[in-house]
This record gives structure tokens, sequence and C-alpha cells, in this order.
């Protein structure tokens, strides 16, 4: 018997590091997923087919074989279309989706509860202290305001596409979280002033998307992505590729995620986009992204692997 399960990556519109810090933020799931097939194996762990134990798909599919209280082995195969380490959510993809199927291939039931907690648990491997905002995206799907107090709430908004720009540079979440704290512990009350803007800028930013109104948006990336220069998480390479975005007539752009490399989102007109992509890809990897996608899933069931 095998199960495999798919979540989405994710996209964060507005307030990206502050969310970490207990602030809003505007996030989506986009159209490339990452899927999971999990299989009965022998002894009783779970195992992943050619990759370290230590690892966020390992640990929350261990998580869900420990709360059903169950000791067969799983094994697990990975296949995303989600760049890695690039701020679009690969690892709360694969952890997720890696619940989804352990559960499934357990229990035949999906319980999206459950694969959240799993999830988060996985997450923790390799990220210093996630918000929880990457994997409630890819468990609930659709897109929403996300706190770590109240959890994920979804919007009804009706942005459509997005451009994402991947400037190449890998970097660890991680580090990048423990530089803000840094940033806070050093100057707390210029980061009190800082939240306070990025709040204005969520609040703003969701009368936006439910009007539909592009280009306030494109200014409202370009103010977020000046609090995301100053508390440190920008890069040359960023930089780069919001110049690149503006210059083929973007009307804002910002990184997206944890910064210092990764990815850089930036809206335009729709019948503008594939011009602006044409652009950009001379230089860099550019996709056109949906927003609003199914969250965690079961793709298929098959008696035989
Ligand atoms: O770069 P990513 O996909 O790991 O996104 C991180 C988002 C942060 O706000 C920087 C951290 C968090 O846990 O919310």
């Amino acid at each position: 018997m095998s199960v495999t399960a798919s979540a989405p990556g994710k996209v964060i519109l507005f307030g990206e590091h502050f969310v970490v810090h207990g602030n809003p933020a505007v996030v989506s799931s986009i159209n490339l997923r990452a899927r999971v097939t999990a299989s009965r194996s022998q002894g009783e762990r779970v195992s992943l087919e050619a990759e370290s134990q230590d690892n966020p798909a390992v640990r929350s599919a261990s998580y869900i074989l420990e709360s059903l209280g169950q000791k067969g082995g799983v094994s697990l195969r990975i296949s995303s279309e989600i760049p890695q380490s690039v701020g679009l959510g690969s690892s709360a993809a694969i952890a997720v989706a890696s619940a989804a199927a352990a559960l499934k291939l357990c229990s035949d039931q999906l319980d999206l509860e459950l694969i959240l907690k799993a999830a988060h648990e996985g997450e923790k491997i390799i990220h210093y202290t996630p918000s929880g905002i990457d994997t409630s995206i890819a468990t609930f799907g659709g897109a929403g305001i996300y706190t770590r107090s109240k959890g994920y709430r979804r919007l009804d908004f009706e942005l459509k596409e997005i451009l994402v720009v991947n400037t190449g540079r890998q970097r660890r979440t991680g580090d990048l979280v423990r530089r803000v704290k840094e940033f806070r512990e050093k100057d707390p009350k210029r980061f009190e002033k800082l939240l306070e803007e990025s709040r204005r800028i969520v609040e703003e930013s969701v009368d936006h998307l439910k009007a539909h109104e592009i280009e306030p948006l494109g200014r409202l990336m370009t103010r977020n992505q000046e609090l995301l220069r100053i508390i440190g998480v920008s890069s040359p390479e960023i930089e780069q590729a919001i110049n690149a975005c503006m210059k083929a007539g973007a009307y804002g752009a910002k990184l997206t995620g944890a910064g210092g490399g990764g990815c850089v989102i930036a809206v335009a007109d729709y019948d503008k986009l594939d011009l602006v992509v044409e652009k950009l890809s001379r230089s860099f990897q550019v996709f056109k992204v949906k927003l609003g996608v199914k969250g965690a899933r079961v793709e298929s069931q098959a008696e035989n692997p």
C-alpha cells in the first residue's frame, strides 16, 4: 500500500519577520507543489529514500506515527517543484505532504490540525523559531492573514497572479530570524516603530487586495521592502532583482520569506506580466505564479507501490 500526498509552496506578500514578533502577515499558497509518497517498509522507523534522516519530512511523519501509537516502518519518497531554501516554503510543504501521506497511509484519515502539528515539529529541526506561517498555509491552502496568536485566517482576495524572481542565492531562515532578533535587542524602540509600520502596511494591503488594486499594492511592497532593508535582511542580489523588476515595468517589488538572498516578488498589470517575465528571464529564474491554491491533499493511493 502506498499513498501520495501533496502540499503547496507559499509567498509572504507582506509582513515576514515581523510575524515572528507577533505581528500579522499576509500569505498565499502558490501553484508549485511538493509531493511525498509514503509506503510501508521493513523496520520500525520512518526513513527517507536517499537522504539524511535528520530531516523535517522524517520528523513530521514520525510525529504522525507516534500520535497514532503505531510502530511499523514507513518509507518516504519526495519530489518537489518548489525551489529549496529561497523563501517559497519548500521544507514546510514537504513536511506537510509527508505528514499527510503518513497519516492517510496509517489511518485512512486526513486530520488537518494533526498534520499541521506534525509539520510544525518537523520545521523546528531547521528553523530557529518558526512562526508557523509556512506550515499553516501549506496545510490549509488559499490565502489570508497569519498571526502567531490566532493562527491562519482565510481571506477572499482578488489578486490572482504575481511574479516570483529567484536570485539563486540560498540561505538559512534560522540565521536571518536570529539576525532580526539581535536587531530588536540592540534597538528595541526602533523595532517597535518598525512593527507599527509593518502592521499598517498589512492593514492597508488587505483593503487593496480585496478591491483588486494592483498599483497601490506595488507601492506597499516597496514600503515593506524598506523596513526589511532596515532590519538587515535584504542583500545585493535582492536589490538587483528588485531594480530589474521596476525597470521591466512592475508597480513594486520586495523580498519574500526570510531574505538574505532567496526570492523577490513583484506585481504588475496581468497583461504586462509576460513581458516583465521575458525581460527578467535573461538574468533570473522567473515564475509567474497563481495565488490561492488548494492546501494538503491526497493525490493517489495504490495497493502496490
Ligand atoms: O524563507 P521562509 O520560507 O523560511 O519564510 C520565513 C518567514 C519568516 O517570517 C522570516 C520566519 C517565520 O517563521 O515566519
